[in-house]
């Protein structure tokens, strides 16, 4: 398939500034126009993946296996009730940022898992 893939960021280390909203806000918004649409959960809390009607625990593969290399992407990926496409976090990414904590190039293994998934 051909087409350019975006990808977009909401961060702030202070919390409850409205991230999680304006990512499932961002996401809800370029469903309806017809985008595919990959949202990425990367809160230990779960709350993305919460608020698109997924209980965090219910999770099996989160987004903690990819970023440790243990799964790919398309194995974490679950369908919202929305149509959107989820990359699940629960309380088990927490050790995958423990893990990560001491390795070089951490900071590259987001961008390296999503670039598998990016022409999809
Ligand atoms: N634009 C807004 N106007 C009013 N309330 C908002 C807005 N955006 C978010 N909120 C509310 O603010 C609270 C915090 O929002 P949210 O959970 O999105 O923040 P967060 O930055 O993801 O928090 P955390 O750091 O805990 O993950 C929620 O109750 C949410 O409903
Ligand atoms: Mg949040």
């Amino acid at each position: 398939m051909c087409g350019v893939t975006t990808t977009i960021s909401v961060v702030n280390q202070k919390g409850g500034v409205g991230k999680t909203t304006t990512v499932a806000s961002l996401g809800a918004a370029f469903a309806e126009l017809g985008k595919r649409v990959l949202l990425v959960d990367l809160d230990p809390q779960g709350g993305l993946t919460f608020s698109l009607g997924i209980d965090p625990e219910d999770v099996d593969v989160t987004v903690g296996e990819v970023l440790l290399g243990k799964a790919k992407p398309a194995d974490a990926i679950v369908v919202t009730e929305d149509g959107m496409h989820l990359l699940p976090s629960n309380v088990t990414v927490t050790q995958a940022e423990e893990a990560l904590v001491s390795r070089t190039g951490r900071e590259q293994r987001l961008r390296v898992a999503l670039d598998k998934v990016a022409d999809d």
